[in-house]
């Protein structure tokens, strides 16, 4: 499977305009416990650069746009993040990095858990430590 997965949400446009509603484990496939949002964006200043061990996210760019890079450690995929209705999914152990977030970005973020930085990977070597150590326990045991 790609690392690129999205969710794609009803957009209820009529003559003044849109609007996209999120009901959590209903439209939204998530137990979501938390959400925050990023703006104020200093433009060319990149942000994420961690993976987490066990929170699951769905990131929607509501205005603007956004480049994330995604890695599972043997594979890096891109997606520029752009439309309000779409939603990216962050993956437990995926390594991620927002980059070239226009200066009007806003970044819907839902989780499903509260915050703990204990759950966070903020080294790459320490994910690809991880990540390999994980691959080499699988292929032992076959
Ligand atoms: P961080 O996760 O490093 O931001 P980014 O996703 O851009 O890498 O979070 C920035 C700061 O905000 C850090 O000090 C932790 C704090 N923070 C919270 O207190 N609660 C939260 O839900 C989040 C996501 C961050």
């Amino acid at each position: 499977m790609g690392l690129v997965r999205l969710l794609s949400l009803k957009q209820h446009g009529d003559t003044r305009g849109s609007l996209v509603s999120l009901e959590f484990n209903k439209n939204i496939p998530l137990d979501v416990k938390r959400t925050y949002f990023i703006y104020n964006i200093k433009p060319g200043e990149p942000r994420g650069f961690h993976a987490h061990k066990k929170l699951k996210q769905l990131a929607f760019c509501i205005t603007g746009s956004c480049r994330f890079i995604l890695s599972d450690g043997l594979s890096t995929e891109e997606y520029l993040l752009d439309t309000p209705t779409i939603g990216l999914w962050i993956d437990q152990m995926i390594w991620h990095e927002m980059h070239d977030m226009s200066e009007n970005c806003v970044l819907l973020i839902l989780a499903d858990d509260y915050y703990e930085e204990n759950d966070y990977i903020r080294s790459k070597d320490e994910f690809m430590r991880r990540v390999n150590g994980d691959e080499l326990q699988n292929t032992s045991t076959i």
